[in-house]
């Protein structure tokens, strides 16, 4: 796939650009939560080479879904912190995300600087797509970059509409996971195993959809797994899940039964401390007091041994409460599994929780490519256009 690129002889010095990134990691206690693997630093690479040409660059992102509204708790101050800390020069925060007080900051800025703006989904019109607020963003810049491999998969204005507004570029960290990830799709190996968990399950079910001819198993865990026990017919208690997606659940698990490996036992507890205490249970008999935190002893072998002859290997999605350390030990187990995997097999793992989870266990170097996407890679790998992507192509 060939992407319009900026290059080494192009003159930016004093150019506004505008650099789409995908900041969106989780935020405890005030603070990133970004390793040198992270979202994060990975853009920061980008950044930088802009601020070395003399370029003004103001960066966007989006952080957790705030509905359209300004919500403190989602400000985009902790990553320009991150940001600040990875660069040589202070990342200065907007006070919005377009407007009078924003083009001031923007018309103060000076080569070599960068700005933030506030996060973009404090605008309702960024997951709207709209124009209008396309134009105000591009009257900011006079380049765009798209470096958000991971929010590509979004029709959202800063990936999309945007680039009838400005000449408009693939950044590098999106270069490359696309380079990456179109090899993996073109080489390949059966068995092709997916270990799909975590949350968003609207985004992720209709991506298995699509995905499950090309794959051999799909290990489940997560939210996602709880969907898919109550569509047929377990109690699951107080345990997280969509609803809505229930019916397709139902639908997948009759068409594809064989492919689709559940959780036979599950971790419960009956509240989401720490301390709280642990119970392993078989999945036919959760109680309704009962949250499922993690997978079960029983069902990580089961998963450890179909992993064991898998030579291509995709890995999205906690499979439970994995960033709280004692609710990991399933989800730790398989990420082992995993990275044991690499050599004999592909293995790609991706995705915004389970990047830092990769980070806290150590084992960010243990496999074949660490993605930033996860939607956006499950819909790359499915064969799906990217809006964010399409709009770049040569
Ligand atoms: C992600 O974490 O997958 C991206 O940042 C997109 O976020 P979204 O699912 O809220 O659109």
């Amino acid at each position: 796939m060939k992407l319009r690129r900026l290059t080494n002889t192009m003159n930016l010095r004093g150019k506004r650009v505008l650099v789409r990134i995908d900041g969106n990691v989780p935020i405890v206690k005030g603070r990133v939560v970004d390793g040198p693997h992270g979202r994060i630093a990975r853009s920061a690479v980008g950044i930088n080479w802009l601020v070395q040409r003399g370029a003004r660059v103001i960066v966007m992102t989006h952080l957790g879904r705030p509905n359209g509204k300004r919500v403190a708790a989602y400000s985009v101050k902790p990553i320009a912190k991150r940001l600040s800390s990875l660069l040589s020069t202070r990342v200065k925060v907007a006070r919005s995300v377009v407007g009078v007080d924003v083009k001031k900051a923007v018309g103060a800025m000076q080569e070599g600087e960068v700005l933030m703006l506030e996060n973009l989904r404090f605008d309702p019109r960024e997951e709207e797509n709209a124009a209008s607020f396309a134009e105000a963003l591009g009257k900011l810049g006079d380049l765009y970059v798209n470096d958000a491999f991971a929010v590509s998969h979004r029709a959202h204005a800063s990936v999309d509409a945007i680039v009838s507004e400005l000449p408009s570029y693939a950044g590098p960290l999106l270069a490359d996971e696309l380079s990456v990830l179109s090899r993996l799709g073109e080489q390949s190996k059966r068995p092709f195993v997916l270990v799909l968990g975590g949350l968003k399950m609207t985004t992720k079910i209709p991506l298995l959809h699509r995905l499950l001819p090309a794959l051999d198993a799909v290990l489940l865990g997560g939210a996602l797994a709880t969907a898919f026990l109550v569509a047929q017919g377990k109690a699951v208690g107080k345990s997280v899940y969509e609803k809505e997606s229930v019916a397709l659940c139902a639908k997948l698990l009759k068409t594809h039964a064989g492919k689709l490996v559940l959780p036979v036992d599950v971790v419960v507890v009956r509240s989401l401390r720490r301390d709280a205490k642990r119970k392993v249970v078989s999945v036919d008999v959760v109680s309704s007091n009962d949250r499922i935190v993690d997978v079960g002893p029983k069902s990580v072998k089961a998963f450890q041994e179909i992993l064991s002859r898998a030579k291509t290997i995709v890995w999205n999605g906690p499979l439970g409460y994995g960033e709280i350390e004692p609710f990991c030990a399933g989800t730790c187990a398989v990420a082992k599994a995993i990275g044991e995997r690499t050599g004999k097999a592909m293995t790609v793992v991706g995705g915004g929780d389970t990047m830092p989870l990769i980070e806290s266990l150590g084992l960010a170097d243990k496999f074949t490519l660490l993605s930033t996407g996860g939607g956006a890679m499950l819909q790359f790998l499915s064969g799906e256009p990217l809006p964010g992507v399409e709009a770049l192509r040569v």
